[in-house]
């Protein structure tokens, strides 16, 4: 936990009075909404923006007001977790099963902050199983077509139902191992039909804030 917390409290000293802040999604964001509402009742003066419902219910409850993604026209900054990152900043993000939210909200920042502990350290993606939120409609063929390219596809579930996302889809994990060309393979997947989003996040994040237990270190791209 001292890892998450210290990683978090180092992201809110990036949170300035006048910014429209966007919120990731996860466990590490959530202890950082919650350092993060501690300076809200002290007199900061933000404006927050969501990438899912699970974050919007949880900074709700700690006071935090959630604004609309189409009421600001731009976002200065957006602090987010990752499930790996590798010595290039690039990361797999959607363990949480929000990343096409993430990206969207992600994309649409001045800048990206990435919170996470050091065991999200990786020297190449795809321990992790890469996330690719799909189409239901497309889901079958799509199992089938990642088969065949051998990424060793699962549909995810969630108490025995198919895991669904906030804008309704489902998520295929791929357990692929050691990802070659992360860039190639998000663009490739990006390509199919039915296909929504991937869970490659390349040119992402500006800066890395990993926690130790009795540290942080801060990486710029
Ligand atoms: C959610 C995500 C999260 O950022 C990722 O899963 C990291 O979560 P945690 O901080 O709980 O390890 O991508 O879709």
């Amino acid at each position: 936990m001292n890892k998450k917390l210290n990683a978090a409290k180092k992201a809110t000293e990036f949170i300035s009075d006048g910014m429209v802040l966007g919120l990731g999604t996860g466990s590490t964001v959530e202890v950082m909404i919650e350092e993060l509402s501690k300076k809200i009742k002290a007199g900061l003066n933000i404006k927050c923006i969501s990438t899912s419902n699970r974050t919007t219910k949880f900074a709700n409850k700690f006071g935090i007001i959630i604004h609309e993604f189409d009421s600001v026209s731009k976002i200065d900054l957006t602090v987010d977790g990752a499930d790996e990152v590798d010595p290039y900043l690039r990361g797999i993000k959607g363990g949480g099963g929000a990343l096409l939210y993430e990206k969207i909200v992600a994309y649409n920042s001045e800048k990206n902050i990435w919170i996470v502990d050091d065991s999200k350290l990786v020297n190449k993606l795809g321990n992790f199983p890469l996330p690719v939120e799909v189409i239901p409609f497309a889901s079958r063929k799509l199992l089938m077509k990642f088969e065949s390219m051998r990424l060793n596809p699962s549909i995810r579930k969630l108490d025995n139902k198919n895991f669904v996302t906030d804008s309704g889809n489902f998520i295929i994990d791929c357990k692929i191992g050691e990802i070659e060309n992360p860039k190639e393979l998000e663009k490739e997947l990006k390509m199919i039909p039915g296909v929504v989003e991937v869970g490659l996040f390349i040119d992402v994040a500006d800066y890395l804030i990993i926690g130790y237990n009795d540290r942080t270190e801060v990486l710029e791209k």
